[in-house]
């Protein structure tokens, strides 16, 4: 008995020894490396499992109505365009595939792991501090950044992506008349143009289905326009969000919670009411000698359920709330080309033809 009860004592002495030398270590390593008030702050601003949207799309596709509409809910914020999202994804995409950079960074003791955090930590950190209060819900509207969405789940794992659709001859005719600056685009060459959107949507819509229904949305841009309640209706269930009826009236809450750059080539047409002005605007400008090749030139426009066949489909009837607007607009003419001249885009002069041709939509 007594020999037990010398065991017991020995044991329970190894013991509080053990724990006492391990406590002191643990807390001599986290005291040696981090402060702990940047331990307190981490945990409070990185929660990289916050519900996060990003809007996305060809440029000229409705991304900017899109983000404008979920700004005006008041549980979320997406802001301008921050242009540094895309890239820095862009650029973490072209270290991985170039193998010979990528070995060298493994070899430099840059791993995977290091990057991931890396560029985790500096999107979110974009995404909280730019374009206003923060809110329950951020949101993101950078049009490339669909291009790495099954990349950008991986960081982010509660993230959804709504993917702008619109037909591709509406989105040249935009880029060409509007004069958009982008990438793989021309301002004269409607074939190049076709390629192109061809390619990119095709990258989103391959990206967009590898992450599943779940968390990527198809959204048609026609269809936003012409029935915007059940449209959106439907994107806030995918969002679970709950419907506020503020998200029909995106207009009114122009400058209030909505702010918009006087650099953005969609400014002035989003400070607008939901309208029907550029749905078929396209119409009757598709050259000659691209009409018979439009299937082959662009064959993600058949695959997206566009008619190609004709030179003036019919996307469908319009709601009453969209005509009414649209007519408020006609008859308002004066008014809305003042409010526009308001937003007209505005760039500095100084900008250097240097910065100008590393930019992907200008
Ligand atoms: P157009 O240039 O054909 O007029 P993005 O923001 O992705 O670049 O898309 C721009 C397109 O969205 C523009 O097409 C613009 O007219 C359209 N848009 C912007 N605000 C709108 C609104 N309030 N109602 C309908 N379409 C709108």
């Amino acid at each position: 008995m007594r020999t037990c009860n010398r065991c017991l004592c020995f044991t329970l002495v190894v013991t509080l020894i053990i724990v006492v030398v391990l406590s002191y270590l643990l807390n001599s390593i986290k005291d040696s490396t981090v402060p702990s008030n940047i331990l307190i702050r981490q945990t409070e601003c990185n929660n990289y499992s916050r519900p996060i949207i990003f809007i996305g799309g060809m440029p000229r596709s409705g991304t900017t109505l899109m983000r404008a509409i979920l700004d005006s809910h008041p549980l979320v914020r997406c802001g301008e365009e921050t242009r540094v999202v895309p890239r820095i994804l862009s650029m973490r995409s072209a270290w991985k595939k170039q193998t010979v950079e990528w070995n060298r960074l493994i070899a430099g003791g840059i791993s995977e792991n290091i990057l991931d955090s890396a560029v985790r930590a500096f999107v979110y950190e974009i995404l909280v501090r730019h374009g206003g209060p923060d809110a329950d819900i951020l949101c993101d509207k950078d049009p490339f950044v669909l291009k790495h969405a099954v990349y950008v789940t991986t960081i982010f794992p509660n993230s959804k992506f709504l993917l702008l659709i619109r037909d591709g001859r509406a989105v040249i005719h935009s880029v060409m008349t509007r004069k958009v600056t982008i990438t793989g685009f021309s301002l004269t060459d409607y074939k190049q143009n076709l390629k192109s959107w061809n390619q990119g949507i095709d990258v989103m819509v391959k990206e967009c289905t590898k992450i599943g229904d779940s968390n990527c949305l198809f959204v048609y841009y026609e269809q936003l326009v012409l029935h915007p309640r059940v449209t959106i209706e439907k994107i806030l269930k995918f969002l679970n969000i709950p419907w506020v009826d503020s998200v029909l009236h995106h207009d009114e809450l122009i400058d209030k919670k909505i702010s918009l750059s006087k650099t953005e080539h969609s400014s002035d047409q989003v400070i607008k009411p939901i309208n029907l002005e550029a749905l078929t605007r396209w119409v009757g400008h598709v050259p000659d000698n691209v009409k018979n090749e439009i299937d082959t030139l662009a064959p993600m426009l058949k695959q997206l359920g566009y008619d190609t066949k004709s030179d003036n489909p019919s996307y469908g009837t319009a709601d009453s709330l969209v005509i009414e607007n649209t007519n408020n607009i006609k008859r308002n003419i004066s008014y809305w080309n003042e409010r526009m001249k308001q937003y007209d885009r505005k760039m500095s002069n100084t900008t250097s033809i240097a910065s100008v041709k590393t930019l992907t939509v200008l």
